[in-house]
């Protein structure tokens, strides 16, 4: 397993500094640790943040939940191995990066999975579809325990409005670290640039990339829209960000401990999504207005057929996912637009 060296260093730092300053001297309460790659005001962090307030209200006596933000515990692939290897305890991660830890995890990286956005929350609300893949990772050290909203991801450049997928052609584009995002923008002809997310913004100004892609926070929260200009609503997929937690600890808890937990679980994913609604007004308002932003609505079709050949390529190479591919067709028969 390699952590680079730097990310080492600095999460020793860190939770040496925790341990110095986290909870006084005589206080044995065990510390959680939870990181996440986000700034303080994004939906991810208030999510966490009640958690750690409701975890204080019911089981204060025992733990103290200590929240670390902005990938200061190292990028998301870090910080899954910090959570496999128990060095923390929690952290959220992107599904597209957790299918290089377990393979099945591919399905929620499909582009054009879902036909709107209500197929896909009510397919990662129904248990019987997430629960088996979320409890499937026991020997890679972590178990998934609830998702968050990442809304829709888009194209957005810094100089070239994409209107179809030959505006692609020759521009170098930042996909998350999986192979199916790396596939999926080969079949949409540009080039894939695979980089943690907290990478991009300096890959952008310094012109090492011509643009990225993802959900309108990252133009505000992170300011990729101080440097991209055009964001377009191709709609290529709905990824979800997933909360894990080490293995160890969680099945060391009691049955009522565990309980609790398990309500804070789902404190986090509702609160979450509350707020993720609101932020992504407040960022589309922020972009246009104040980032100077021009939103693009392409016609969707060329891009989506250009991506379906990645459902069958995947399927075939992986079957065991086919039932949850059947079952997310139901759902979006039922809420299709
Ligand atoms: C979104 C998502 C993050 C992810 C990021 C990325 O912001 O919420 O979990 O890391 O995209 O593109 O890497």
């Amino acid at each position: 397993m390699k952590i680079g060296r730097i990310t080492c260093l600095t999460v020793a730092v860190v939770l040496l500094l925790s341990a110095l300053t986290g909870c006084g001297g005589s206080d044995d309460r065990r510390i959680i640790r939870i990181g996440h790659n986000q700034s303080t005001e994004h939906p991810t962090h208030i999510g966490l943040t009640a958690f750690a307030e409701y975890i204080e209200e019911n089981l204060g006596d025992k733990y103290v939940v200590e929240v670390y933000p902005s990938e200061l515990l190292g990028s998301q692939t870090d910080m899954v191995q910090l959570t496999q290897t128990g060095a923390i305890d929690f952290c959220v991660a992107s599904n597209a990066i957790l299918e290089t830890f377990s393979k099945n995890y591919e399905i929620f990286n499909l582009p054009y999975l879902f036909a709107s956005e209500e197929a896909y929350h009510a397919v990662m609300d129904d248990e019987t579809i997430t629960d088996k893949l979320f409890k499937s990772t026991e020997k890679a050290g972590f178990e998934a325990v609830t998702w968050l909203d990442a809304g829709t991801r888009n194209f957005y450049t810094v100089k070239t409005p994409i209107e179809s997928p030959a505006d692609l052609k020759g521009l170098k584009i930042r996909v998350q670290q999986s192979p199916t995002n790396v596939e999926m923008m080969r079949l949409l002809g540009g080039s894939a640039t695979p980089m943690g997310f907290g990478d991009v913004y300096t890959a952008l100004q310094s012109n090492i990339i011509d643009g990225a892609e993802n959900n309108e926070l990252a133009l505000t929260n992170n300011g990729h829209g101080d440097v991209c200009k055009y964001y377009s609503y191709d709609m290529h997929q709905m990824v979800p960000d997933i909360l894990i937690g080490n293995y160890n600890f969680l099945s060391q808890l009691s049955p009522e401990e565990r309980a609790i937990f398990d309500e804070g679980f789902d404190i986090v994913n509702r609160v979450e999504r509350e707020e993720w609604t609101k932020a992504v007004e407040a960022a589309k308002d922020k972009a246009a207005n104040e980032q100077g932003v021009e939103f693009l609505y392409p016609d969707q079709e060329p891009f989506v057929e250009a991506c379906m050949p990645l459902h069958e390529t995947v399927l075939q190479n992986n079957p065991e996912i086919q039932p949850i591919y059947d079952a997310i067709q139901e759902y979006n028969e039922m809420y299709g637009q």
